[in-house]
């Protein structure tokens, strides 16, 4: 039987429930940097309006004061890789046209003609072009940036070509990733990155691939839709499933400053919420790691052997088969665990093998009430082999499951199923809410309130800039 959560409560603080760092020092190959330490902050207790997920007044602020202020991931560089090579990343009423010039560098355009202002590129297109050509007279710029081509020069002596190069939009990498800024006088992206350069020193993110690409469309302002990934809090009500196999009490949570916070939840360690112990096999039995594809079998453990050991080093082996890659290096806990960071203002990155995904949330459209999540598998990439093409996005539409992505486990799909049912009924009672604010739990959900702090800040910092 489940237990009351006073119960659980009172069961974790007597200890059923081992910290993730006595877990993971413990392991058959132990933990090491950056996993080694906690960070955890205390940043209030003060309600957080629900107007901030509702009101179109609030979502213009964020757009002037974040979204046109701030780095913000556009593409992996693979989906540029080639000269020609284009991605249209849009942001709210902004497009912009990520490129791969004939010299081999990556640019970016806003993506409106100088002529009449049409879309050189259509919404959400990717593809190879040799050069950037309006659709509707044709004029046409250079994948550097210049006007090329006027049709009837002639009717245009007003128009010095020189003087119509199209607007750039500021571009950086890192990991792999593409980033863009609309603000032209922004402080380097590697100020944002904070500390993610020297925690993904492990786990060097250019090496990998994608595999698989979803797209999911969901009835929730962005904020809402990120923060039901941002803690382990609503596992026990939401994905009871879980409880057999995830320690969720213990769940830690890293704040990196302003811009990155961290989630480490073990797995094969039966969660202070379920209520009672399960034997090593038990655990075993129903664990859900990321690659359960791969695992072909379950066996009985040996005497002493745990949960956690079992599937670290099957997996360390199976994964490092399939994809061809040495992953010896890794620990137990870099091999099986949920370690999941975020980049604000929207992007999660997963490091570990098991679930290498990750994650971005942003506005679709202008519209508070809606928001577009995308969940990527990066792979390790064999070393030394060229990277296959990029995964084709599958997009789904709010009322449609991620079972019909091709190759996402269906235990997995069930779980995102789940989340969905949330949000919907979240971003409903912002509407019809009387209390008018959520009330935050000071250590399971320190990372929402880390999100609205930071928005606030630059809000603060742009608001009265024109
Ligand atoms: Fe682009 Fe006329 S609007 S060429």
């Amino acid at each position: 039987m489940k237990p009351t959560s006073d119960q659980a409560e009172r069961r974790a603080r007597l200890g059923t429930e081992r910290s993730v760092q006595e877990i993971v020092r413990s392991d058959a190959i132990p933990t090491r940097a950056p996993l080694d330490h906690e960070n955890s902050a205390f940043l209030g207790d003060e309600d957080i309006p629900f107007e901030r997920y509702t009101s179109r007044e609030f979502f213009a602020l964020e757009m002037k004061c974040v979204w046109e202020r701030v780095w913000q991931w556009a593409c992996r560089e693979e989906h540029v890789r080639e000269t020609g090579d284009y991605v249209v990343y849009e942001i709210g009423r902004h497009s912009v046209i990520v490129v791969r010039t004939q010299a081999g560098a990556i640019k970016a355009y806003v993506n409106s003609c100088l002529h009449r202002g049409t879309k050189l590129k259509e919404s959400g297109s990717d593809g190879s072009s040799p050069e950037l050509r309006c659709p509707y007279h044709g004029w046409t710029w250079t994948l550097d940036g210049k006007l090329d081509t006027l049709r009837c020069r002639w009717d245009f002596p007003h128009v010095d070509p020189e003087k119509y190069p199209l607007p750039e939009v500021r571009v950086e990498s890192w990991g792999g990733f593409v980033f863009v800024n609309l603000d032209p006088n922004a402080r380097p992206l590697r100020e944002q990155l904070g500390v993610l350069p020297e925690h993904f020193a492990n786990f060097p993110l250019e090496e990998r691939y994608v595999e698989l690409h979803l797209q999911k469309e969901l009835p929730c302002n962005w904020k809402a839709a990120q923060e039901a990934f941002i803690e382990n809090y609503h596992t026990a009500e939401t994905h009871p499933q879980l409880l057999r196999s995830v320690a969720t009490l213990n769940t830690q949570y890293d704040v990196y400053g302003d811009h990155v916070a961290r989630f480490y939840a073990t797995v094969g360690v039966c969660s202070g919420e379920f209520g009672s112990e399960l034997s090593e096999q038990e655990i075993l039995d129903d664990m859900l790691v990321g690659d359960r594809s791969l695992i072909k079998e379950r066996p009985t453990l040996a005497p002493g052997q745990t949960a956690r050991e079992y599937m670290a080093n099957y997996l360390r082996k199976a994964i490092g088969d399939a994809y061809k890659t040495d992953l010896s290096k890794f620990t137990d806990s870099e091999v099986i665990d949920t370690i999941e960071y975020n980049l604000f203002p929207n992007m999660f990155l997963f490091p570990g093998l098991s679930l290498p995904m990750v994650y971005r949330f942003r506005p679709l459209g202008s519209d508070p009430d809606r928001a577009l999540f995308e969940l990527l598998f990066l792979r390790p990439l064999p070393s030394g082999a060229a990277p296959p093409p990029p995964a084709t996005p599958v997009r789904l539409t709010a009322e449609e499951s991620y079972a019909k992505v091709p190759g996402f486990d269906a235990a997995f799909a069930y779980v995102y199923d789940q989340d969905t049912g949330n949000l919907r009924n979240q971003q409903l009672g912002f509407h019809t809410a009387r209390k008018l604010g959520a009330t935050l739990a000071n250590r399971q959900e320190v990372r929402v309130r880390q999100l609205h702090q930071t928005i606030d800040k630059y809000i603060a910092k742009h608001r009265s800039e024109a």
